[in-house]
């Protein structure tokens, strides 16, 4: 477990400099939000799934055998303007069948990446055309959508920024990105090969042995005293849930899962990602130039780690700090749901080990647990298990276009599920029953064992829409749903 490796960030910023000037074909100015206008700025990249290297552990480790987009873990960052159209013309050169789901991205239901309730999945040799606007500003994310807990688990992942429309929304020294991953390495670096073991499936899902930043161990992240960054952090962990702690420094929240949330300080400091979640953060690096301090991972407190070290150089960015607390970002184009009409719907989590889960219905019959399990199955929404990449199923509920709804997601396990809702974007409205003090924007919601959570959404997206758990191996063994929009 001990790796170790030196950070270049600047290494990093240079790499997406090539990318932007070699995948950026065609860039006009830019239009009115979400309307076909001629002035729209479409983005034009290629992403290839591929196999290849990627030195995740550092020296004295060899590189370690991925499943990558374009050639590197993470994949290239993709960055767009608020408004904008995205054309992703995607080849899939992996020896398995693949598609790219744009994570949080309100997509028609065609570009959504599900294979076979979406779209055919991608052969291998074979190529789809992704092509959507993009209507949120802020920090998203792209990965595939077979096979989910093998092929990101393999590294097939990347960012996908949405600049505000406003380039003055937020300002900083820089905007960086931390995508956070966990690995499970075997003692050469190599990937161990056990994904999908009963045991992961049945607790907590695969947790690594190794967690990277932007696809490496990084033991610092270099600082200059009295910079403000925009840091954005995403969670792209098969399992692992992170609870991040940025010693001597008060990180001050300003998006969940993309979209703005009154800037706030994190309850005890403490920064938590689900898998699938993203939070972007105003860092001001008010330490003293010379200094290092830690960013430490206290979710598991047992396991508590050192993430890196905050290296500050010797020379100052400026003398004073920034005065201003950040202004809070301009909200995205989202509908506001009408909580006195909405519809209610309960949905119940239920399966794992220390659970209560006695049987469950497979394709309309009924198993006992231990016949699920010995399928591969241990997981249930609503009393039904969904077997792996089954995408196409009866739907969970068949809901009204443009009306209101609230569900409340009864997690009736040990175990906490980050439950993912694709093609909407939902409030978080009530925890256990009480009302959440800032009724954030997500599109997926850490429901911690034997609690509930409450969200509100308008649907207004019309589509069949995946709703699973982000842990992949919980995914897989059941706990996926469809919500239908007409
Ligand atoms: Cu990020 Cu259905 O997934
Ligand atoms: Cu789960």
């Amino acid at each position: 477990m001990a790796l170790t490796l030196s950070f270049h960030a600047l290494g990093r910023r240079a790499f997406l400099h090539a990318v932007a000037a070699s995948s950026l074909i065609a860039t006009r100015p830019r239009a009115v939000l979400g309307a076909l206008d001629p002035a729209q700025s479409v983005i034009t990249i290629r992403l290839t799934a591929r196999p290849g290297r990627a030195a995740l552990a550092g020296a004295p480790y060899p590189a370690t055998g991925v499943w990558c987009y374009g050639g590197s873990v993470p994949g290239p960052e993709i960055r767009v303007r608020q408004g904008s159209r995205l054309r992703a013309e995607f080849e899939n050169r992996l020896p398995q069948e693949t598609t790219i789901h744009w994570h949080g991205v309100r997509v028609p239901n065609a570009m959504d990446g599900v294979p076979h309730l979406t779209q055919p999945p991608v052969p291998p040799g074979g190529t789809f055309l992704y092509e959507f606007d993009v209507p949120d500003a802020g920090t998203f994310w792209y990965h595939p959508h077979v096979r989910s807990a093998e092929q990101i688990g393999r590294g097939l992942y990347g960012a996908l920024i949405v600049e505000e429309d406003d380039p003055d929304a937020l300002p900083c020294d820089r905007d960086v990105t931390w995508v956070l991953d966990d690995w499970r390495l075997m003692s050469d670096a190599s990937i161990s090969e056990d994904f999908g073991n009963l045991r992961d499936v049945s607790h907590g899902g695969r947790l690594g042995n190794t967690v990277t930043v932007n696809g490496q161990v990084t033991e610092t992240f270099a600082v200059r005293s009295g910079e403000r960054l925009r840091l954005r952090l995403i969670n792209v962990a098969n399992a692992r849930i992170f609870g991040l702690v940025f010693e001597e420094h008060e990180p001050v929240v300003v998006a969940i899962d993309g979209h703005p949330t009154e800037p706030h300080k994190p309850d005890g400091g403490r920064i938590v990602l689900g898998p699938g979640m993203r939070v972007d953060l105003v860092l001001d690096l008010n330490g003293a130039p010379g200094i290092q301090t830690r960013v430490i991972d206290t979710y598991y407190e047992r396991a508590a780690y050192r993430l890196l070290d905050l290296t500050y150089a010797s020379a100052p960015q400026r003398d004073r700090a920034w005065e201003a607390p950040p202004r809070p970002l301009p909200p995205n184009p989202l509908s506001e749901p009408t909580l006195a009409t909405a519809e209610h719907h309960e949905v119940v989590l239920g399966g794992g080990m220390m659970g209560r889960m006695t049987h469950a219905m497979v394709d309309g019959q009924r198993l006992e647990a231990r016949e699920l399990f010995r399928r591969g199955m241990a997981w249930s929404i609503n009393g039904v298990a969904v077997p792996q990449d089954r995408h196409v199923h009866e739907p969970l509920a068949a809901l009204r276009r443009f009306a209101s709804y609230v569900l409340t997601i009864r997690n009736d396990t040990a175990w906490p599920h980050p439950m993912h809702l694709h093609g909407l974007v939902f409030r978080v409205i009530a925890r256990n029953g009480r009302a959440t003090p800032r009724r954030e924007w997500q599109d997926t919601v850490l429901v911690p064992p034997w609690s509930s959570a409450d969200i509100a959404f308008v649907a207004d997206n019309p589509g069949d829409w995946m709703f699973h758990c982000h842990i992949l191996e919980h995914q897989a063994a059941g706990m996926m749903a469809t919500l239908r929009v007409p």
